[in-house]
């Protein structure tokens, strides 16, 4: 209260200084022109009585004068004539009587002969004198007085005081209780809010952080106080779930037992993640800067770990905006309000990012793992370039860790595949581990590549392979024993060259507990709503749009079930959130309008008047977006032909705290062998999804509640944090020369 009587009485100080000082000027400005109108008046009254006046004082003809001064005369306008020894002779007759025996004016027009004026107090009046003196032939006669009345001077002056007075009195009580409502609303009330939430805080109350304040008004102090508030909570909830599954004796694990174990395991030593695909691209949209999540599972997988574990993140700069966003070095921190891990972006030019990425990577590599019959290319130049973006990776992580002793290195999927040893060549007392995201064929697929041989040796520069599945593992290990002069140990999964040795071992990656961290608020019926759909039940595909990922199969499965079940339609609508990706590829190009197509003919065919069966959102949608789709599905189809481990459907099953919710799940995903309550299909047979989609429309709750429970306890359980922990772990017990398994 007292800060607000300050600021009312500062502001009542400050309006008052401000109206006395404009109703002075106001006052100056107003008399000047007043005195201006009574000098005008004058003049023009005694210089135009002068010329009747003068040759009757000249005559000495009192009586003349007297005649004249009656007829211009008047109560407020009095006329006085004098000699030339300034004695009055006639003056008119409501002065007369008021006229001191002389007049300063008049002595100085008699005597210096000019005019003079001046204001008076004259009987009880205040007055405006003005003296002209008289002559005639350059003699002097004596001088005409007008006197004007000046009341109103002082009147008008009197009343703009009170005007004003009147108007600080209105002002300064607004201003007050504006003052009053603005500091009740944004100082006083936050205020409380924040001090009540720290009070429960202190004594151990759950209680929400308060949301951001007005931080125009309290600037960064409001933004860091929310953030502290939030981080809290934060840490406040780990603890608790930390504490409950330590009673429980659970194993579990969360993101504070990730970060706990890397401080003990790691002692210190630094963690640098490399990948193509960064976790923040930078675009220019209208002028300004937007950060973009990309749609990618690896990004999704790793970004969590970083945000436990900190480090350095190596990744392409991919966004347009990227630089203006970066530090000199390239470097930014992610999140970027509450930076917990570093990104350092590498810059490649059009020719590298097509040879290297488009080209080798994902024409020749993405094509050849992934076993959905589209043809790898493979051209001489395009390696060439995957080989220098390789070298100029291993320059920029050489860099970060050129002060660091026996740092951990996790190199993330195909695009790196020479990585490995191009790092250890230079820095053999650093871990390094290359995980590949995406499936590995058996070794006569593989074979077909021109550059096998390289891709191995670049690999076993690693001290640890990572695959999703054992599966993975095994094609790997029997590629490398076709391929390569090598000693492999099947008991401890490692392939030995030279002194050197790699392990090669599944982590199945999955994904963190919580998709995003403040769900947006949206019910089932604003999702409809929005989507302008008024279905009994919704079916949601959330993909990249990529040929490995079955969605012209995935439209004519929901055709056939239409066609074999049409009970259900109007009552069934799927939608399919597809990202545009690799559009510079024609092959993704073609699988573009394959899809569209495919989805116009079932959409042509199946239509009715109210109803669409398949709704397709072919744009970029952040984890935010999805989040309502997946949570108030009730089925999600993951249809994809080929796919190392598919995020997809763990994302979904980690949304759905409501435990319900249906997933169809294809059988050559990686997912597959860990969601079994799934209903596995074979994509190619769309009898099958039809049958699949079905069952999932017409499942009883109770056995829809088991498997979603059973899926949401496996998913829980094998989440990101223990992918990153045992992997991590693995790798660090790694001794710096590599001989034997490592301790176990
Ligand atoms: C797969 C790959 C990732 C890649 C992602 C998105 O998940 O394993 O390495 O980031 O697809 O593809 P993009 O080419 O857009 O990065």
């Amino acid at each position: 209260m007292r800060f607000t009587v300050r600021l009312v009485v500062a502001i009542w100080i400050s309006a008052m200084v401000v109206i006395a000082g404009f109703t002075f000027l106001q006052i100056q400005q107003e008399r000047e022109r007043l005195v201006n109108d009574l000098e005008r008046r004058a003049v023009l009254l005694a210089e135009g009585l002068k010329e009747a006046i003068e040759p009757a004082v000249a005559r000495g003809s009192t009586s003349r004068v007297e005649a004249i001064l009656k007829k211009f005369g008047e109560p407020r306008r009095g006329l006085a004539v004098y000699d030339r020894f300034a004695d009055l002779m006639v003056a008119t007759r409501d002065l007369a009587p008021t006229l001191p025996p002389a007049l300063p004016e008049v002595t100085d027009a008699v005597t210096k002969g000019v005019v003079s004026r001046g204001f008076r107090s004259i009987g009880d009046r205040w007055t405006y004198v003005y003296a002209t003196p008289l002559t005639r032939d350059e003699r002097r006669l004596g001088a005409l007085a007008v006197v004007l009345d000046a009341t109103h001077l002082t009147t008008a002056e009197r009343d703009l005081w009170r005007d004003d007075a009147i108007r600080f009195v209105v002002l300064a009580l607004a201003l007050s209780l504006i003052v009053l409502f603005v500091v009740r609303g944004s100082v006083s009330r936050p205020m409380a809010e924040i001090s009540a939430w720290t009070k429960g805080l202190r004594t151990g109350r759950p209680v929400p952080p308060p949301a951001v304040p007005d931080a125009g008004l309290f600037g960064p102090l409001a933004r860091e106080v929310s953030m502290l508030a939030r981080s809290l909570q934060k840490a406040q909830a780990a603890a608790e779930e930390e504490a409950a599954l330590r009673l429980a004796g659970e194993t579990v694990w969360t993101e504070e037992r990730l970060k706990q174990f890397v401080n003990l395991r790691l002692e210190g030593r630094p963690l640098v993640v490399v990948s193509n695909r960064e976790p923040v691209s930078h675009y220019w949209k209208a002028g300004k800067v937007h950060a973009q999540t990309p749609a990618s599972g690896l990004v999704t997988a790793m970004d969590p770990v970083m945000r436990a574990c900190g480090g350095v993140w190596v990744a392409h700069a991919s966004g347009d905006a990227d630089r203006e966003t970066a530090d000199e070095r390239g470097r930014v921190g992610v999140p970027e309000d509450e930076p917990r891990y570093t990104l350092r972006r590498v810059w490649l030019s059009k020719e590298e990012e097509q040879g290297y990425y488009y080209g080798f990577a994902n024409e020749g590599l993405w094509p050849l793992c992934h076993i959905v019959h589209t043809r790898p290319t493979f051209r001489p130049q395009d390696f060439a370039h995957y080989v220098e973006v390789n070298r100029k990776f291993a320059v920029t992580v050489l860099d970060e860790i050129r002060e660091a002793e026996a740092p951990l290195i996790l190199i993330q999927d195909y695009h790196f595949a020479l990585l490995p040893a191009l790092v250890k060549a230079e820095r053999p007392d650093a871990r390094v581990a290359i995980f590949w995201h995406i499936p590995w064929p058996n070794f006569e697929a593989f074979g077909i590549c021109p550059w096998q041989r390289e891709l191995l040796l670049g690999m076993l520069g690693a001290d640890l392979i990572g695959f999703h599945t054992q599966y993975h593992c095994n094609n790997f290990l029997e590629t490398v024993d076709r391929a390569l002069e090598t000693r492999i140990d099947w008991e401890h999964l490692a392939i030995a060259r030279s002194e050197r040795v790699t392990y090669v071992k599944p982590f199945p990656i999955s994904v963190a507990p919580e998709f995003v961290e403040d769900p947006p608020p949206i019910s089932r019926e604003d999702l409809l709503r929005e989507l302008g759909v008024g279905a009994e039940f919704l079916g949601v595909g959330v993909e990249r749009v990529d040929y490995t990922k079955g969605l012209p199969e995935r439209f004519r499965a929901l055709r056939w079930f239409f066609e074999r079940y049409p009970e259900y339609r109007e009552r069934v609508v799927f939608v399919q959130l597809g990202a545009p990706s690799r559009s510079t590829i024609k092959r993704y190009q073609e699988l573009q309008l394959e899809v569209e197509e495919t989805i116009r003919e079932v959409n042509a065919e199946l239509a009715t008047r109210t109803w669409r069966p398949i709704l397709y959102l072919n744009r970029h949608h952040e984890h935010r977006d999805i989040w309502p789709f997946y949570r108030h599905a009730d089925f999600c189809m993951v249809t994809a032909l080929h796919d190392g481990m598919n995020l997809v459907a763990k994302e979904f099953v980690s949304v759905r705290d409501d435990g319900d919710g249906v997933l169809v799940l294809s059988r050559f995903t990686g997912a597959s062998y860990e969601l079994r309550d799934a209903l596995l299909v074979n994509p190619y047979d769309l009898a099958e999804t039809a049958e699949a989609i079905r069952a999932a429309v017409a499942m009883e709750p109770g056995e829809r509640r088991a498997r979603m429970a059973r899926m949401r306890q496996t998913v829980r359980e094998h989440n990101i944090y223990r992918w990153a922990g045992l992997l991590l772990s693995d790798l660090s017990r790694i001794p710096a020369e590599t001989t034997g398994a490592p301790a176990s």
